[in-house]
């Protein structure tokens, strides 16, 4: 599993362009770095559980509704077994009973022993958790109530930039005209194209970032006719993300399209199990909004109020959850923060928020 320890800070100062499949090169002459052109941005996360709420994998091996876990692989990674609900999303793998997620074969992880246990997460770079939207289980699936912070690729407006399962190494499938992905692909999924990545996101490196040649003929008019790839997946935009920060609807959008996850961390234990506030579970939560409220809570992100001031409990948990369930008129992106959180998460940070007074 990838830990910061292990992520390197690259500073970029110059970075030139050089044909198809070619990475960017660090040209950090002066030791100055430019503006960001890219970002690692968070989110919280739920992802897939069985009814027993132990976690389920996808393989990045595997092909779109065919397993490439042989007899060996799953020892390690036990199939999950099923039949087919009627549901859309998840489904049998024609003529057996592994079930899959959008076409992604879902698997157990040997090593996981309890419920909310997420060992398998980023095995050996090919082993990853579901982040399934809302409302895509069936009866023999849910979402846990445990939650990931996610760290993904975003631009430096923290707009979420996704692959498309339908690319090859370096080559794009997308296309307004291209029937295999759909008519009007580019005009739902625009291209990510940057001459200049400038200073890159932590847990990146030059090396993963190539500049790819769109087909000429085929890309639309007026759109880049180059694109950037992250480990030689095209990047792209998704429209009804509608521009804003951190908004994440593209992911698993017809199970082939995906955020680029560059970390992840389990955050808070379940919260089934934990039912009445908890200022320890809270603080570890507000590891995440220190970096704008300050360790202290005494920070102004945006004109924000210092929240460290409030001391009140039930008056921050009711401004979270006005943030959570409308938002009218607040920051976007506390907004998203507020939405990823769950109602005992919030009533956890809201408990440890107001110890913070002095
Ligand atoms: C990226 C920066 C950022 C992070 C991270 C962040 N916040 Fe905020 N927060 C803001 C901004 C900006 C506002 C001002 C919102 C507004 O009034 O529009 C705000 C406002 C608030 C408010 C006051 C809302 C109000 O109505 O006055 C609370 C409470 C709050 N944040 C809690 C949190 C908690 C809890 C977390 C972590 C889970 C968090 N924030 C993480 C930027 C951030």
């Amino acid at each position: 599993m990838k830990t910061l320890t292990q992520i390197t800070m690259v500073s970029v100062a110059t970075l030139a362009l050089i044909g198809c499949g070619d990475s960017y090169k660090d040209k950090n002459e002066d030791g100055v770095s430019k503006a960001s052109t890219l970002k690692a941005s968070n989110r919280n996360a739920a992802f897939l559980v069985d009814t027993d709420t132990m976690s389920l994998y996808t393989f990045d091996k595997d092909a779109l509704n065919k397993s490439n876990c042989d007899a060996e692989c799953q020892k390690i990674w036990p199939l999950f077994e099923g039949a087919n609900t009627g549901s859309e999303d998840i489904k049998v793998l024609e003529g057996t009973d592994h079930l899959a997620y959008r076409k992604h074969p879902l698997y157990y992880f040997a090593n996981d022993k309890a419920p909310g246990d997420v060992l398998g997460n980023n095995v050996k770079d090919v082993w990853h958790l579901v982040h399934a939207p809302a409302g895509s289980t069936d009866s023999q699936t849910a979402l846990s109530k445990t939650l990931i912070k996610q760290t993904f690729l975003t631009d430096k407006d923290q707009r979420a930039l996704y692959t498309f399962d339908n690319d090859t190494n370096g080559v794009s499938n997308c296309y307004d005209s291209t029937p295999t992905s759909g008519t009007g692909c580019e005009s739902i999924w625009p291209v990510f194209y940057s001459a200049d990545l400038g200073a890159l996101p932590e847990g990146t490196t030059a090396a993963d970032f190539t500049v790819i040649n769109r087909d000429a003929v085929r890309a639309k008019e007026g759109e880049p006719t180059q694109q950037v790839a992250y480990k030689g997946k095209p990047l792209y935009y998704f429209t009804p993300d509608n521009k804003e920060a951190l908004s994440t609807k593209g992911d698993w959008v017809k199970g082939v399209w995906h955020l680029v996850e560059l970390n992840a961390q389990k955050i808070g234990d379940d919260t089934t199990s934990t039912p009445t506030n908890n200022t320890d579970a809270g603080k570890q939560i507000y590891t995440n909004c220190a970096s704008c409220h300050r360790e202290d809570g005494l920070g102004t992100p945006g004109g924000a109020i210092k929240i460290g001031e409030v001391g009140d409990a039930g008056k921050i948990e009711e401004l979270l959850n006005f943030m959570k369930n409308d938002g009218t008129g607040k920051n976007s992106i506390m907004v998203g923060i507020a939405k990823g959180l769950s109602e005992q998460q919030i009533k956890d940070v809201s408990a440890y928020i107001a110890t913070l007074k002095k």
